[in-house]
């Protein structure tokens, strides 16, 4: 396959879909890699770099877009790219289309068949394709050295000649992927850390991370309905809300720092943290909500600003994988990899087989039609009914009326 790698065009993104190292090993598996030239630059990545490794690099992303059989992104493309590509073929990124329907609409126009990373189920099988996962390591990272480096004091218990400093003491709010990553960061800077979720089943996760976990009382029908079959969080009933804001009105008064990074799929982030209780933290005190471009966990929250209100800083970063693009690059890169091997298999050419629950979950427009459930209800269209047959890419759009897979929802 030809496989375009664009620059991202989204401002602020710093990271690139490939890594020279994976782009030489789809040269080495038979594939011609095109490059934009200074598509790798914000992430270390230089065009010498991706030549060396056996890519071609093209001046412009037109020149990728007019010859790729496949494209791949880390972010949504632009109006402007979404005219460049051509029918038939195959576009990967995160593509956000629950959030973004009309994209997938116009995607579907084009005759292009996306697959958004954010789709990709959340399976063991599927676990080296997870950029949710991947990109959530960075991100839970990333928050804890940003609240450190806000802090105005040690994160560590120090006993010096010049007295004793207690160490930091610091809230998750949230301890999915992004979370735990957090919890075991700021446990490495000697932070005492507390989490919370509504997902019982991670209280062992957080203790094993040494995190002290804080425990809303359930009703066994509470427990049971917490998670979904994919492992999701629900939307919570107004009384455990209020039971769980008691609890967590009691311990922000102690923390000098919060990360907040809990999501329900589909749905406006939770608020867990009300102003009342910023206004009860000690000033000085730093959140950072990981939430903030689903509208935020914390009152007062603004998605990519840093406000202070009641002498605590609140920080609504909304990229924060794109603040360490090395890795952040290099672990989407790998994903990327994987799923192309899964959608290649032992052929040569990329497979669209609705059969496959991977391939399913995450394609989202095939054969000119919108073929994800969630995507096609978002857009108020009839969901598809019947799978596809596996069709073969590139260059073949499908011509069968009736390829309209039905996607498996997914909480994406
Ligand atoms: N491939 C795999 O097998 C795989 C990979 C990664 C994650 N997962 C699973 O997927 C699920 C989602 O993980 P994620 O990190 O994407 O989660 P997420 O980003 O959707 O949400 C973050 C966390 O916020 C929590 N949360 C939601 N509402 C809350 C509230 N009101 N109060 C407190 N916490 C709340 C959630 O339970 C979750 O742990 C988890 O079960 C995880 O184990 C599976």
């Amino acid at each position: 396959m030809k496989i375009a790698v664009p620059r991202e065009s989204a401002e602020g993104e710093t990271r690139v879909a490939l890594t020279p190292q994976i782009a030489g090993q789809l040269v080495a598996d038979g594939h011609e890699v095109l490059v934009q030239s200074g598509a790798g630059v914000a992430s270390s990545n230089t065009d010498e770099a991706y030549r060396e490794a056996g890519a071609t690099v093209v001046p412009d992303a037109a020149t990728g877009y007019s010859q790729a059989d496949m494209v791949l992104r880390v972010g949504k493309p632009s109006d402007e790219e979404v005219e460049m590509l051509r029918d038939g073929t195959i576009l990967i990124g995160t593509l956000g289309t629950l959030a973004h329907p009309d994209l997938a609409a116009r995607l579907a126009k084009r005759g292009v068949t996306a697959i958004s990373m954010d789709a990709i189920p959340r399976i063991t099988r599927a676990q080296s394709m997870d950029t949710l996962s991947s990109q959530a390591t960075v991100g839970g990272y990333k928050a804890v050295l940003i609240a450190a480096e806000r802090l105005p004091k040690f994160f560590p218990l120090l006993t010096t000649a010049a007295g004793t400093i207690r160490p930091a003491r610091g809230i998750v709010m949230g301890a999915g992927v992004a979370g735990l990553m957090a919890i075991g960061t700021a446990k490495r800077l000697g932070a005492v850390v507390e989490a919370t979720d509504v997902r019982p089943v991670v209280k062992e996760q957080v203790q094993s991370l040494g995190g002290t976990f804080i425990e809303v009382e359930m009703t066994p029908e509470e427990k049971a309905a917490a998670e979904t079959a994919g492992g999701y969080a629900t939307e919570m009933s107004d009384d455990y809300k209020r039971r769980q804001a008691a609890l967590i009105a009691e311990r922000v008064k102690d923390a000098d720092f919060i990360i907040t990074t809990a999501l329900i799929p589909g749905r406006p982030a939770p608020r867990l943290v009300t102003d009342e209780m910023v206004a009860s933290m000690k000033p000085g005190s730093v959140i950072v909500d990981m939430a903030a471009e689903m509208g935020g966990n914390v009152e007062g929250t603004e998605a990519g600003k840093e406000v202070v209100r009641h002498g605590v800083t609140i920080i609504g970063i909304t990229n924060l994988p794109a603040t360490m693009p090395g890795s952040a690059t290099q672990m989407y890169a790998k994903n990327l990899q994987t799923l192309i091997k899964h959608l290649v298999g032992d052929g040569t050419t990329a497979t669209i087989d609705f059969d496959d629950e991977i391939t399913k979950g995450a394609t989202i427009t095939h054969g000119g039609k919108v073929v994800h459930e969630a995507t096609a209800k978002a857009l108020g269209i009839e969901p598809p009914a019947a799978p596809a047959p596996a069709a073969a890419a590139p260059a073949q759009p499908s011509t069968d009326a009736d390829a309209t897979a039905s996607a498996e929802s997914k909480d994406a």
